[in-house]
């Protein structure tokens, strides 16, 4: 299976409950829980698009840095994708892009966003915690 596809394959199971009953299990993966909610919190309430206006030069950058490491149509998987400023654009150069974000709000701007670009139905949009992609498998020294 891909790395794209376990991560989706998580997700899902994460929606039917599996993992999340698994993490409340300890005091610590609670503690995460709590502020993965008060970032979700802090972004249902921002302006995300509005940094366009006051972020010009870290966008210039990301395009730039974004053209240079992603030249070809690939799959991608793009974690806290904010209001899709990025998906559009990936998905506009062809890449076949997975955008997951926290905030199913900001996943609504998203699937908006990309219908009004003429992008609809590209790509994936989903509402969940990026952290589940994280294994929580200890790393192997080399
Ligand atoms: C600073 S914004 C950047 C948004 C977008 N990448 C951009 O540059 O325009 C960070 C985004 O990551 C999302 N986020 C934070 N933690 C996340 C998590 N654990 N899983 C998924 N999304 C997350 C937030 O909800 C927010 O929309």
């Amino acid at each position: 299976m891909t790395r794209a596809r376990a991560c989706v394959s998580q997700v899902a199971a994460a929606r039917r409950g599996a993992i999340s009953e698994a993490l409340d299990t300890s005091g610590a993966r609670r503690q995460s829980r709590d502020a993965v909610d008060d970032i979700a919190a802090y972004y249902r309430n921002s302006n995300e698009d509005g940094r366009a206006d006051i972020a010009q030069l870290e966008f210039a950058v990301t395009e730039r840095l974004l053209a240079h490491y992603f030249p070809a149509p690939a799959r991608l998987l793009e974690l806290g994708a904010g209001s899709g400023r990025y998906t559009e654009r990936l998905t506009r150069a062809g890449h076949a892009v997975t955008a997951m974000e926290l905030v199913p709000e900001l996943c609504t701007a998203i699937r908006a966003r990309l219908d009004q670009a003429g992008l609809g139905g590209r790509g994936t949009v989903l509402a969940a915690d990026a952290l589940l992609c994280v294994s929580r498998r200890p790393r192997q020294s080399r």
